[in-house]
């Protein structure tokens, strides 16, 4: 035993003094080739490692042998459609990447993210992080810390103890009738698409943390926020994919291509109300607020915390709710016989005030099966959000997925499936939400929710989501 570890100390010597005789001898383009060559080695022998543990799950030639497939698919901005061919080609569970797998299986989804699961979530959400240098709810992988983040935010955003949220969501819907309504006056065209996106930006600044941002009332771009959101988007979709770039841009030297509270537009200028929201709550004897923020921090969000979950309201509250309503209203356009029925039902309905109430929309059957309908057909979240199989691995329908996985889903694919939605699967049409069996309902149903995710990790904004769509469709049609 001894003589072996004798021996083994001197070849490991004996190679260390070659390689220090190579690198001190060697020219700079020698050690160079030499790194590369190593570099290339290692690759090629973890691509090939990588290839063989998931070589049982089909998928793009590309993907089965790199990440570049997956690459190119979320740089191109149709990912979504690529997950639901390639989940229509090649199976319920098919291979995106070397370490990521993608299922249209609801079944599947909810094993994956039901309140006990031992799956958690990836690396992929290390690109959610919207302050590069520190966590939020949604970027948090550590479910013990998220658990406790989600407790600290339950009853605000279930609006339990906050003041007139329903109230200043209506003032706000009233600012932008206002808006559109000068718009038809001058008989001008809209780009309803962009004043939709004012619209739910000022109500999330303004429930968030009690003032609306102003997009609404100066029909700008303010600080140029959706500008820049939608020119970085692909870059934040590119570091799901490959995380290592967060820690790569985060160097000093590198530091400077991401937004920072020093920046006068954009996502930085955000970053920096936040800022300066948050200590204002935390200054000695300020007065407790009754706004989602105030809720937070009686529930014990600190300062920190408290400067990203306001950016995550703001981004996770702003362009989702915007999709919904965008799409869904493209859809009235292209249906003038459901438009038709739908101002029929509000037509002959009983509204109280001048905005309709969240219960008054709640009951009315039409409404409601439009705004499913529209959220099956242009699912406003459609990433992978994958989450990583445990460390022992995971068997579904009978075949083995390794631990430490990536397995994410294709709404996209979900919202389509002709087994639970019909052979009409691709056809926006609200009655199939209205002439069907109490149980076909709840499938539906169930299977819908997973829009908003599922068990753990579920939206935290879901109803406040809700009664925005209740009353703007029926606002902006009537
Ligand atoms: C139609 C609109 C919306 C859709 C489709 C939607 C969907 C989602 C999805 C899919 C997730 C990811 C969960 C996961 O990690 O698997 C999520 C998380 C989240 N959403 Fe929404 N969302 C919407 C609106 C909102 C609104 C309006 C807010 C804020 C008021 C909000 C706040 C959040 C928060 C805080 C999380 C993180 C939850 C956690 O990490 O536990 N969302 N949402």
């Amino acid at each position: 035993m001894l003589s072996n570890t004798a021996q083994l100390f001197h070849h490991v010597s004996s190679l260390i003094d070659h390689v220090s005789y190579f690198l001190n001898a060697a020219p700079l383009a020698s050690v160079a080739l030499f790194t590369l060559a190593v570099i290339f080695v290692w690759f090629v022998s973890s691509s090939t490692w990588q290839y063989y543990r998931l070589r049982h799950f089909d998928g793009p030639v590309l993907a089965e042998i790199s990440n570049f497939w997956l690459f190119k698919s979320v740089d191109s901005g149709r990912s979504y459609l690529d997950f639901w061919e390639v989940t229509q080609k090649y199976g319920t569970i098919a291979r995106v990447g070397l370490n990521d797998l993608v299922t249209d299986d609801p079944a599947f989804v909810k094993h994956m993210c039901n309140v006990k699961t031992d799956y958690r979530r990836s690396s992929w959400y290390d690109g959610m992080r919207f302050n590069p240098t520190s966590n939020n709810c949604l970027s948090t992988r550590d479910e013990t810390a998220h658990t406790a983040l989600r407790s600290k935010m339950a009853a605000g955003y279930a609006g339990r103890d906050v003041d007139n949220i329903e109230a200043k969501i209506d003032t706000n819907v009233r600012e932008f009738m206002g808006l559109l309504g000068r718009y038809a006056d001058r008989k001008a065209p809209v780009d309803l698409g962009r004043k939709v996106q004012y619209f739910t930006l000022d109500v999330i600044s303004d429930i968030a943390y009690g003032a609306p941002f102003g997009f609404v009332e100066t029909d700008t771009d303010v600080y140029e926020y959706i500008k820049t959101t939608e020119k970085n988007l692909p870059m934040v979709m590119v570091v799901t994919v490959f995380p290592w770039l967060l820690r790569l841009l985060n160097n000093p030297i590198l530091k400077g291509l991401l937004p920072s509270a020093k920046d006068k537009l954009g996502f930085g200028r955000i970053m920096s109300i936040a800022k300066d929201v948050a200590a204002e709550r935390f200054k000695p004897d300020v007065k407790a607020e009754r706004d989602m923020l105030g809720s937070f921090i009686r529930h014990g969000l600190t300062q920190t915390e408290s400067e990203s979950e306001i950016l995550l309201q703001i981004a996770a509250g702003s362009d989702t709710t915007a999709s919904a309503i965008r799409s869904t209203m493209l859809e009235l356009c292209a249906n003038p016989d459901i438009l038709r029925k739908l101002r029929q039902e509000i037509a002959s309905a009983n509204i109280a005030g001048d905005v309709i109430s969240d219960s008054e929309a709640k009951v009315l059957p039409y409404l409601q099966a439009v705004i499913k309908e529209g959220f099956r057909i242009f699912p406003p979240i459609a990433g992978l959000m994958s989450k990583e199989v445990p460390p022992q691995g995971d068997t579904w329908n009978g075949v083995f997925i390794p631990g430490g996985t990536r397995v994410g889903y294709s709404i996209w694919a979900i919202t389509r499936r002709r087994d639970v939605w019909g052979q009409d699967a691709l056809e926006f049409r609200p009655e199939r939400w209205l002439n069907v069996s109490p149980d076909k309902l709840k499938d539906m149903e169930s299977t819908l929710d997973l829009i908003f995710s599922y068990g753990r990790w579920l939206c935290l904004g879901k109803s406040i989501a809700l009664i925005e769509l209740n009353k703007v469709f029926v606002e902006g049609t009537r």
